[in-house]
């Protein structure tokens, strides 16, 4: 089995927003790959978050890619803006449109990556039609809309699932696990196949989001090293 290149994405929605700059300089200086943005419209998931502004600052802010993970109704109407604005991978939901195949077209044709997620009740098999155009999947590990829950077990065996199945795409796309992240979970998640890491709550409530990037990393790391 091939693993790609572990990614660790701390979640910003964990962050102090009042010191997001610093926040993000510190998990930079913590080895992160990505930041992931989580937007939400208060109608697909019941919380409301950040927006394209927000997108636009950070991008000028970082020098990390943007992971924007849109927990929005019909997120078709936004690709184009989010890439416009900074995102280099969007992350779109199943759940959320009835044109998946042509929104995640949609994000490769604005000239980002296409990440297509599902929630925890969503099986993986509604995907299958869609694997070969996705540069992600994103498992929800808890039900999106809000950080700080408790990470779902089910997950583990989507992830085995989808790794196995990437194996018949040569590894093309990576997984990425989202929600209740942290050095418990880290380990067995990357047995089970996954190569993103967000995390929120796991690196920003500590008092070193650095060290706490870097420690997924290690975790994450070394249990593939171990295994293949
Ligand atoms: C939840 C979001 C997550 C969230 C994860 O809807 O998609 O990205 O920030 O937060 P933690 O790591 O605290 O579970
Ligand atoms: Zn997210």
């Amino acid at each position: 089995m091939t693993y790609a290149r572990i990614e660790i994405a701390p979640s910003i929605l964990a962050c102090n927003f009042s010191r997001l700059g610093e926040e993000v300089r510190a998990v930079e200086q913590g080895g992160a790959d990505v930041i992931h943005v989580d937007v939400m419209d208060g109608h697909f998931v019941p919380n409301i978050s950040i927006g394209i502004p927000v997108v636009q600052s950070l991008s000028k802010a970082t020098r990390l890619p943007l992971d924007v993970h849109l927990m929005i109704d019909r997120p078709e109407k936004y690709i184009e803006e989010f890439v416009r604005a900074g995102a280099s991978r969007v992350l779109i939901h199943e759940e959320a449109t009835v044109h998946l195949d042509r929104a995640l077209s949609m994000i490769r044709e604005a000239g980002a990556q296409a990440g297509a997620a599902i929630n925890p009740a969503t099986p993986i098999t509604m995907l299958t039609e869609v694997l070969q155009k996705v540069d992600t999947v994103l498992v929800m590990s808890v039900n999106p809309g809000f950080g700080g829950q408790k990470f779902i077990p089910g997950s583990f065996e989507k992830i085995r699932q989808l790794h196995q199945w990437r194996a018949r795409y040569n590894g093309a796309f990576r997984i990425e696990v989202d929600g209740g992240v942290d050095a418990e979970n880290a380990a067995e998640l990357a047995q089970a196949g996954a190569n993103t890491f967000v995390a929120g709550t796991s690196i920003f409530h500590t008092s070193d989001p650095a060290a706490a990037t870097r420690q997924l990393r290690k975790l994450a790391t070394e249990a593939v090293s171990q295994k293949v």
